[in-house]
């Protein structure tokens, strides 16, 4: 049996999943993915194909962990921690099929939770978002402000942070859920809604085909890191305590569209004009993360400025 850490991390072949398995694995822990492959990929881990420390198990979390994780127990004993990433991420989706989205993003959190308090694991992290919040009145949003969610994900997403608050406050297992904002980097998917509009604008521009932006551009939003979410990740997995209460998970800086698309086109060789459209519907005007919780908890503050993240983002997706 294993003296390593046993890790599991639930969507470990997705976006933010790969990038925290990397970190995992530099660390000397043991990991299993456990993944149903709807968004993520196989070839997201490859660089670790000939580790014995990872192992891929293709597994729907909604119908309950306890049997993919069986024979890994076995190998590695005990499983330490979880980080909990699996999930569907389209709030458009969730709109149009809630029960979807109840299925995986909130049967699959409690089919999670359900093995890590049978199991006696020590500690859950959990990615929650920002869609929680719905529109905002103050800003930047702290995680004591009202949540009025706009979207099934949305509460699906909030009703797992109580099941995670639930299960410390009555079994003393430890938890942290985090809200995401705006995460961006190597290997999103490029139909991401969260961060979609830089892949989006960086292939135009790349073409030097015009950008186009809805309404004036004006609107906000807290992109952060990929590299430093997964880094947010291990540091609050690897704290001690943790009482389910969220903590945000940004920047604490605003960027607009539009100095989103000036960047990019920078990047690209400043070819593309910038036009705008008729706004969209419902789209929150502005967002960006009062970051002190995370710092106080578990000392994270995101380190890469968006004009090096972007830059290496742009650099990965024209591949
Ligand atoms: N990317 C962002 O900006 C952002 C912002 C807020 C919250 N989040 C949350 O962070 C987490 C990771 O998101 P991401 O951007 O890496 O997306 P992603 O789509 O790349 O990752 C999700 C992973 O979960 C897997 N998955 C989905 N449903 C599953 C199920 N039922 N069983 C097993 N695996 C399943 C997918 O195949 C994929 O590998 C999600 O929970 C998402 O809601 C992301």
């Amino acid at each position: 049996m294993s003296a390593k850490s046993f890790v599991v991390v639930t969507g470990g072949a997705g976006f933010i999943g790969s990038h925290t398995v990397d970190r995992l694995l530099e660390r000397g822990c043991n990991v299993a993915v456990l993944d149903n492959f709807s968004t993520g990929k196989r070839e997201n881990l490859a660089q670790w194909a000939e580790s014995d420390s990872l192992e891929v198990v293709a597994a729907d979390i909604s119908d309950g962990i306890f049997a993919a994780l069986a024979d890994l127990e076995e190998r590695w004993g005990k499983v330490e921690r979880i980080v909990h990433l699996a999930a569907q991420t389209s709030v458009v989706h969730s709109i149009e099929n809630p029960l979807n989205d109840v299925r995986n993003n909130y049967t699959g959190t409690v089919q999670v939770l359900e093995y890590a308090r049978r199991k006696g694991v020590r500690k859950v992290v959990f990615a929650s978002s920002a869609a929680v919040y719905g529109d905002v009145s103050t800003l930047p949003v702290r995680e004591d402000a009202p949540c009025n969610p706009l979207s099934p994900y949305g509460i699906d997403k909030l009703g797992s942070e109580y099941w995670l608050r639930y299960q410390s406050s009555i079994f003393g297992m430890d938890s942290q859920p985090l809200r995401f904002f705006n995460v961006y980097g190597p290997r999103q998917d490029p139909r991401s809604p969260y961060s979609g509009v830089i892949s989006i604008f960086s292939d135009r521009a790349s073409a030097g085909k015009e950008l186009r932006i809805f309404g004036d551009g004006a609107q906000t939003r807290d992109f952060v890191y990929v590299g430093d979410v997964s880094r947010a990740i291990l540091l609050a997995l690897f704290a001690e305590g943790g009482t389910g209460e969220a903590a945000n998970i940004g920047t604490g800086n605003e960027t607009s569209v539009n100095e989103l698309a000036a960047l990019i086109n920078e990047f690209c060789g400043g070819r593309s004009t910038i036009s705008h459209a008729a706004a969209r519907d419902g789209e929150i005007l502005r967002s960006v993360a009062d970051v002190n919780r995370a710092r106080e908890l578990f000392s994270f503050d995101a380190k890469i400025v968006l004009r090096d993240g972007l830059k290496t983002t742009v650099a990965s997706l024209q591949g």
